[in-house]
Parts: C-alpha cells; sequence; structure tokens
C-alpha cells in the first residue's frame, strides 16, 4: 500500500502520453505552445509501463490515461493492453475530447480498457466551436455513441463558463440523463495559458442553474473522488468537482506522471521528480525510490480553497502537461 506524507492512501495514478492537443480549448490551451516537447523526449510505452507496473505491485489499483489528447498517441491500444495484462483487474480509465474516438473505441475496449471520460461543453455547433477554437461537436457526438455502443462506461465532463456555455448546463444534464451516463460538472480553474478574461462558474452557481429545472439531493464525495455526488429525484446522478471547495484535498489519493517521465504530487504546484532516468536504466527499485519520495513530500492541500491562504497561486505548468 502506498501512504502519503499526510496518511491519505494513494491508490491512483494519472499517465499523460503527451502534452499535444488536437483543440485549442480556451480555458486549458488557447494558443498553439511556442514549442511541443521533442518526441525523442518522451517516453516510449515500454518505459512508461514499467513504472506503471512497478506502481500497480506497490498498490496502485486505478489507472488513468490523459493529454494532452491521448487518442494523438499511436499505438495506445497496444499500451492500454500492456497495463490490462499486468492486472486485468486494474481500474483502467481514459479521459478524451472524443474527437478520433469513433475509429478506435471498439480497439480501446478491446485491449482492456473499461472506462472513458469525455469532455463536451456545448451541445451547439458554434459554441462548441468558440470553445475548442475548432469545429468538434459533431465528431465528439459520434465519438461519445460509438463509446457507448462498444460497451464502455462514459462520463461527461463539462467546464461551465460564464456568458459562453453556462446556458447549456440543463441541456447538458438532460443530454447525460437521457443517456444514462452521468455528467460532471468541473469548475474552471485558474490557470495563467487560459484565455484572458475567462470566467468559471463557483459549484454552487452550479447547482443553481440545476436548480432552476429540478430538486437536487446532496449524496456527498463517494470514496477518494473528486467529484461531489448529487441525485435529482428520479435517481439521476451527477457530480460537481469543485476544487475552491475546501474539503476538496483531504482524500487525495493520486499522483501524476507526465510523458516525459515526471512524476508530480499535486496539479496544484510546479514540484516534480523525474523517474526516466531510472528507467531508461532499467532500474525500477531507483523509479520507487522516487515514487516514495513524492509521496512523503505530497502537499496537503491546494492553495485556492476557502480555508487556505487564499492567493489562488497554482502551478506555472500547464494543465495539458498533466492532463487536468
Ligand atoms: N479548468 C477546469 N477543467 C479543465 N480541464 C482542462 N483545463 C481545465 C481548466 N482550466 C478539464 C477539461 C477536460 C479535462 C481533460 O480537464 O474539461 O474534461
Ligand atoms: Fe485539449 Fe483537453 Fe486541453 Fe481541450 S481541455 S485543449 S481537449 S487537452
Amino acid at each position: 500500500m502506498l501512504i502519503d506524507g499526510h496518511n491519505r492512501v494513494v491508490n491512483y495514478l494519472r499517465v499523460s502520453v503527451t502534452e499535444r492537443c488536437n483543440f485549442r480549448c480556451q480555458y486549458c490551451m488557447p494558443d498553439k505552445p511556442f514549442s511541443w516537447v521533442p518526441r525523442e523526449n518522451l517516453l516510449s510505452f515500454e518505459e512508461l509501463f514499467l513504472f506503471i507496473r512497478a506502481a500497480m505491485d506497490e498498490g496502485i489499483t486505478k489507472v488513468r490515461i490523459t493529454g494532452g489528447e491521448p487518442l494523438l498517441r499511436e499505438g495506445l491500444d497496444k499500451f492500454i493492453e500492456m497495463i490490462y495484462n499486468h492486472n486485468p483487474d486494474v481500474d483502467l480509465a481514459l479521459t478524451t475530447n472524443g474527437y478520433l474516438l469513433k475509429q478506435v473505441a471498439g480497439k480501446l475496449k478491446e485491449a482492456g480498457l473499461k472506462r472513458l471520460n469525455i469532455s463536451l461543453d456545448s451541445l451547439r455547433p458554434e459554441t462548441a466551436r468558440q470553445i475548442a477554437q475548432k469545429d468538434v461537436l459533431k465528431d465528439v457526438l459520434a465519438g461519445i455513441d460509438e463509446a457507448l455502443a462498444v460497451g464502455l462506461k462514459v462520463k461527461i465532463n463539462m467546464v461551465p463558463l460564464k456568458g459562453i456555455n453556462d446556458d447549456e448546463i440543463v441541456d447538458i444534464l438532460d443530454f447525460c440523463k437521457a443517456r444514462g451516463i452521468e455528467v460532471r460538472f468541473i469548475e474552471y480553474m485558474e490557470n495563467a495559458l487560459a484565455k484572458d478574461n475567462l470566467k468559471g462558474l463557483l459549484g454552487k452557481e452550479i447547482l443553481e442553474k440545476v436548480k432552476e429545472k429540478y430538486v437536487i439531493k446532496k449524496v456527498g464525495r463517494e470514496g477518494s473522488s473528486p467529484s461531489f455526488s448529487y441525485l435529482l429525484e428520479d435517481g439521476y446522478k451527477f457530480g460537481l468537482i469543485d476544487p475552491h471547495k475546501h474539503d476538496f484535498c483531504e482524500t487525495c489519493n493520486r499522483i501524476r506522471l507526465t510523458a516525459e517521465g515526471y512524476l508530480i504530487p499535486c496539479l496544484y504546484f510546479d514540484e516534480a521528480m523525474s523517474i526516466k532516468d531510472a528507467v531508461q536504466a532499467g532500474d525500477v527499485p531507483r523509479a520507487v525510490e522516487v515514487l516514495k519520495t513524492v509521496l512523503r513530500d505530497k502537499p496537503k492541500e491546494n492553495r485556492w480553497s476557502d480555508t487556505a491562504d487564499q492567493t489562488n497561486e497554482t502551478s506555472s505548468r500547464a494543465f495539458y502537461e498533466t492532463g487536468g
């Protein structure tokens, strides 16, 4: 079992396989980065797997593949298969923008993928285009349909933005409800790269919009999930991810690995340690040592919370390097 310096059990590893993306979402990567990480700096799937396998043997039971946009990395199904074959019981999930999903959903499912989180910020083609800065809606919807058709468990992520898509909160909820899939509304997280003047909605503002149509009941956080669950009267469940709330970090169970091999204990801090040299030398014990050091030093909470010092400070690292 892996336990961090604040006595939290860490069993969840998020792995970003590329920071590249085919969208330019206003809240994440509005402009093409000045330069991408050169391909030769990326860890190969074999190298990433060496670390993931060791981490699973140490107590990681949930692995999520993220990006950038992970489907841009070729051979992803083989990578998923490697993880699945080592432990078919691992909770194996992927976060994607859905644009390329229609073509690969079946292959991913066959490789052992269990769950998918897909971003869907709008059901209006023009608004979706405004947010992603590309005409994406048709392909994303086709991707969602295909994922459901091949039997993957799907959740939808929506980031409500003031004056852009905040009038669609109920529409997205109804879209998901009609398909029996959970939607998670995510508070916009301020970051240095996002488009200027972008304003998100706080959790309570998001809930107000839902309450305009539905009566809702609080359920709570499930396990270590960052998402707080709510129920509608008909039993439909949705989630709210609210990193600005004070208890958000209390049950944090996760660490992140970037495509270049940096282990990141917390999304909101710059601290990171590389496992690259260790895995490239095939020195798994050294990689595990790095993992344990990172866990020991994992911060207690982010700096946005209503009980912390409210600096609104965040890491200078882009979310697309760590997969959010
Ligand atoms: N604020 C909130 N959510 C974000 N995501 C990316 N950047 C941000 C941000 N600044 C979320 C997207 C997507 C997932 C990959 O991360 O909604 O669903
Ligand atoms: Fe790409 Fe996802 Fe960032 Fe949008 S939020 S730019 S889809 S990585």
